[in-house]
């Protein structure tokens, strides 16, 4: 495995790849890794035949006051984890690196990235869109992996690569979650003891939907009046949103449930950790 940290290296790499006539797929990650991220990367390994991830703890998409500085970070134990799940290149640039002195240049998405994390992190998406479009450029890949726990996240990414006719193509991999149904994510390395209990109640909640939907319930405002009381009654739990979006435009649904393209996806404050999950009904 080969760790990589300048731009221009990445790139001179991926030209040699391309040449080569190798299939790049890429997984693009933060970093903190855990099961969640390595499915995405053995979905990588099944879709071409270099596997690249990209360890970078993005500053564009934090607001001002999130979480940036204390956004949990361990290289050492990332890359023993894609060593061992035979990656075939690191991309962990600094950021200086990413973003030299006077940077000014940003991608938006303006329709999907409208609602949801879109409202309550107004910074996010603009940062998520900017930066994977210089990683794009970077790794050249053919394939980049995303996660359906950011359900959002691969809607407003698979349209930017539509709408800026980028040449690759977005694979979406179901969410990882623990054994009592927690979906994994760097930011669980927050949560207390106490926390934790009550962060499970967040899937416990769209659970309840679905069985309301399956009970033969496909009233949206219905279903999601069921996940708002169940999460409002739980303690250390805040709701931010919840809410029914068609999974691929995420324009809100306000009637029925349209079956297997309704997105149920909610975020909540877990006293100050704030965490999201989602459902596919
Ligand atoms: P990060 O939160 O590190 O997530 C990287 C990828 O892992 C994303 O595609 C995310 O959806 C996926 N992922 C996270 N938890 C998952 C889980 N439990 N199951 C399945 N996949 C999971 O998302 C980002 O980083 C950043 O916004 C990034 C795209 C890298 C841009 O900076």
């Amino acid at each position: 495995m080969q760790v990589i940290s300048t731009v221009n290296e990445m790139q001179t790499c991926a030209n040699d790849l391309r040449n080569a006539g190798r299939k790049i797929a890429f997984v693009p990650t933060m970093g903190y890794l855990h099961e969640g991220h390595l499915s995405l990367v053995r979905k990588a390994r099944e879709s071409g035949d270099v596997v690249v991830v990209s360890i970078f703890v993005n500053p564009t998409q934090f607001g001002p006051s999130e979480d940036l500085d204390k956004y949990p970070r361990n290289l050492d134990k990332d890359l023993e984890a894609c060593e061992s799940e035979g990656v075939d290149y690191v991309f962990a640039p600094p950021t200086s690196e990413m973003y030299p002195s006077g940077y000014s240049t940003f991608v938006n998405e303006e329709s999907l990235s409208g609602p949801m994390c879109g409202k309550s992190r107004p910074a996010f998406f603009r940062g998520v869109c900017t930066v994977l479009t210089k990683l794009f450029n970077i790794v050249k890949p053919h394939v980049a992996v995303f996660g359906q726990k950011d359900a959002q996240q691969a809607a407003v990414v698979k349209h930017m690569v539509k709408d800026l006719n980028l040449e690759l193509e977005i694979v979406v991999a179901p969410t990882v979650r623990e054994a009592d149904g927690l979906a994994m994510s760097s930011r669980n390395s927050y949560l207390k003891p106490f926390q934790r209990q009550d962060a499970v109640q967040i899937h416990k909640a769209l659970q309840k939907g679905a069985a309301i939907y399956e009970s033969g319930i496909d009233n949206i405002d219905r279903i999601l009046a069921e996940i708002i009381h169940h999460l409002s009654t739980v303690r250390r739990l805040r709701v931010i949103y919840a809410e029914a979006v068609d999974l691929e435009t995420m324009k809100p649904l306000r009637t029925r449930v349209e079956k297997g393209h309704t997105l149920i996806a909610t975020a909540v404050w877990c006293d100050e950790i704030r965490l999201i999950d989602n459902i596919i009904l």
